[in-house]
């Protein structure tokens, strides 16, 4: 394999990280958290996998995308979200459009994997946020199926999720 590049997380909980460890495991490629890593081994990569959760309807990993947008435009993406919502769901629709810059999403490609989430284990900023986003959510729909997010507790972890990312991976590197 010619071509250089690493995979990069954002997680508060765990699950977006196991997500890179698994595809680590499958492809050659380090881990780093986007906390960690330097602008120079971005510099140095032909391509990223970044990972990132949803909160609040968006990637949490935006705004570092919007500030190393000119490091990164250039750069093969394979972008994947972890989600409470399931892959697929309605409401996933425009996570990336929403969350990449416009450069950025032009040369990615990008995946829905499953999440998990069990209000009683979150942080006492993350109970909050959740409270604050019920109270504030318009679509009556989406507001309903928060307030079940506090009663019960979701877990749709699954490492088959990775198969594509996997496949389309193989394929950009074997051209
Ligand atoms: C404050 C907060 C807001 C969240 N907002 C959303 C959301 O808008 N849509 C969604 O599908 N999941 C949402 N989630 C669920 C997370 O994406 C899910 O728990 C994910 O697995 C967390 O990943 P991590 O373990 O890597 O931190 C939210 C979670 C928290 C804590």
């Amino acid at each position: 394999m010619n071509q250089k590049g690493i995979i990069i997380y954002f997680t508060a909980y765990g699950t977006t990280k196991k997500y890179a460890e698994w595809i680590s495991d499958e492809i050659d490629a380090e881990i780093r958290s986007y906390r960690e890593v330097t602008d120079s081994e971005l510099q140095a990569s032909d391509f990223l996998i970044i990972g990132s959760f949803v909160m609040a309807h968006r990637l949490i990993i935006s705004k570092w995308l919007a500030k190393k947008e000119p490091l990164l435009k250039n750069k093969k993406l394979f972008v994947y979200s972890v989600s409470g919502a399931k892959p697929g769901a309605r409401e996933l629709d425009n996570i990336f459009k929403v969350s990449l810059p416009e450069s950025l999403l032009n040369n990615a490609q990008t995946y829905q994997f499953g999440g998990k989430m069990r209000y009683e284990d979150l942080s006492g900023f993350h109970k909050l946020m959740m409270k604050i986003g019920i109270l504030i959510e318009k679509n009556p729909e989406a507001k309903a199926e928060m307030k079940n997010d506090i009663k019960i507790a979701k877990d749709n972890i699954n490492r088959e999720y990775i198969k594509p990312l996997i496949e389309d991976f193989n394929s950009y590197i074997r051209n």
